[in-house]
C-alpha cells in the first residue's frame, strides 16, 4: 500500500504544481464553448404574453448542427458571420420570436448557411458599427420563397427582442477589436432574397440612431443603405451612414474594399439538395413560436405603432416601403424588394 500512496502523492503534487500555470477556474472557459462567451443557458427567462425564449445562448460544440437552436449571433467578418432564420420553413412574420442563427463557420454552436444560399455579401466596418448586407436564396434558410419579410432587432415589441433572447456579439466592433463584445443595439432585415444587419457599437455616440428599431416597414434600403450587388463578396471600411430616417437612402462612402470569391469564403457549408426543405429539426415541439395565428404584423419591433401594410392576414405579403419619396408596394414576387432597394 505504502508505495501506492507515495506514488499517488507524487502525482497529486505534480498536478498541483502544473495547475498553477493554468487560468484560475473562473476564467477557465468551457472547452466546448467555441465563442468563449460564458453566457447563461438562456439570457431571457421571462414568460410573458409572447412566451418563453425557445432557443438558448449557450452555443457550443454540442449544439453545432442543422437542428441547433442557438440564439447567439456572431458577426466577425465577411468570412465569419451569422444571420437569423426560422427553424422551419415559414414567413419571417410568423417566425420572428423564435429565429435561430445560421452561420458561415461551424464554430459557433449554430446551424450553417447552406452552400450557395449567399449570392452576394458586403461587410462594412465604420467608426460606429459593423454592417453586413447581401443577397441570398432565402428559402435555403427556411424563409418561404417570395416572403417580403420584416425586421428583427434587439428591442422587439416588449424590449425582449426578436428573437426573444437573441444576442449579438463580435470580435470586430470599432471600439473593441480582437475582443468578443456584445452589441446591445442591433437591427436586421430579411425578405425578398435580401438581408441586411447592423451591429452598433455601444460606445458610439449615436448607436440608437444608426440602429433604429422603428422603421421596420422601410426595409434595407432605408435602414442599411448599401450596394446590394449580386455576385460580389467584399469587405470594406466605410463612413457611418446618416441616422436612419425614411427617405434617406444615401449609400455611405466606403473604401479599402477587399474582394473575395464565395467558393473560398464559405467552404464549410453543407450542401442542400432540396432548397426550401433544408432542415426538419429533430428538436420539434419548441420550433414554432407562439402566435402563428395571423394577428401580428410581420415586421417586428414597433409594428403596433408604426404604419404597416399587410394583406390583412398578418403574413408578410405586402410591406409599404417609402424610399426617395416613392411609395412602392412590395408584393410576393421574390427579388422585388431587392430591386426596389437598388433602384
Ligand atoms: C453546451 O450547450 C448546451 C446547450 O446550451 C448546454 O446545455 C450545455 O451545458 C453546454 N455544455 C457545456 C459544457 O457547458
Amino acid at each position: 500500500m505504502l508505495p501506492h500512496i507515495l506514488f499517488a502523492t507524487v502525482l497529486l503534487s505534480a498536478g498541483a504544481v502544473r495547475a498553477q500555470n493554468r487560468p484560475v477556474p473562473s476564467a477557465n472557459p468551457d472547452p466546448t464553448d467555441t465563442n468563449n462567451l460564458r453566457l447563461p443557458f438562456k439570457v431571457d427567462t421571462a414568460d410573458t404574453a409572447r412566451g418563453i425564449q425557445v432557443g438558448y445562448n449557450q452555443c457550443n460544440s454540442t449544439t453545432q448542427g442543422q437542428d441547433s437552436r442557438c440564439q447567439t449571433l456572431i458577426v466577425n467578418s465577411l468570412e465569419d458571420f451569422c444571420i437569423w432564420g426560422p427553424q422551419t420553413l415559414m414567413e419571417v412574420g410568423n417566425a420572428e420570436a423564435g429565429v435561430v442563427a445560421y452561420c458561415t463557420k461551424p464554430t459557433h454552436g449554430a446551424r450553417l448557411i447552406p452552400a450557395g444560399a449567399l449570392t452576394g455579401v458586403q461587410f462594412i466596418k465604420t467608426p460606429s458599427y459593423i454592417a453586413v448586407t447581401g443577397r441570398l436564396h432565402q428559402e435555403m434558410i427556411n424563409i418561404i420563397k417570395g416572403d417580403a419579410g420584416g425586421e428583427l432587432d434587439s428591442g422587439g415589441q416588449d424590449l425582449r427582442g426578436n428573437p426573444i433572447g437573441g444576442v449579438t456579439y463580435s470580435n470586430n466592433l470599432p471600439s473593441s477589436p480582437g475582443t468578443m463584445t456584445q452589441s446591445p443595439v442591433w437591427h436586421y432585415f430579411i425578405g425578398g432574397d435580401v438581408f441586411c444587419m447592423k451591429l452598433c457599437d455601444a460606445k458610439a455616440p449615436n448607436a440608437m440612431g444608426l440602429c433604429e428599431h422603428i422603421y421596420d416597414t422601410y426595409g434595407c434600403g432605408v435602414n442599411v443603405p448599401a450596394a446590394y450587388k449580386d455576385g460580389v463578396f467584399e469587405s470594406c471600411l466605410g463612413d457611418d451612414q446618416l441616422p436612419v430616417k425614411p427617405g434617406v437612402t444615401d449609400i455611405p462612402a466606403s473604401s479599402s474594399c477587399t474582394p473575395a470569391q464565395s467558393a473560398s469564403l464559405y467552404n464549410a457549408l453543407p450542401t442542400v439538395s432540396t432548397p426550401g426543405a433544408t432542415t426538419t429539426p429533430r428538436s420539434s415541439g419548441t420550433t414554432t413560436p407562439r402566435g402563428t395565428t395571423p394577428t401580428r404584423s410581420p415586421t417586428g419591433s414597433g409594428a403596433s405603432s408604426s404604419p404597416t401594410s399587410t394583406d390583412g392576414t398578418g403574413s408578410a405579403r405586402g410591406i409599404t416601403m417609402r424610399m426617395e419619396g416613392v411609395v412602392a408596394l412590395i408584393t410576393v414576387a421574390a427579388g422585388l424588394l431587392g430591386a426596389a432597394i437598388v433602384a
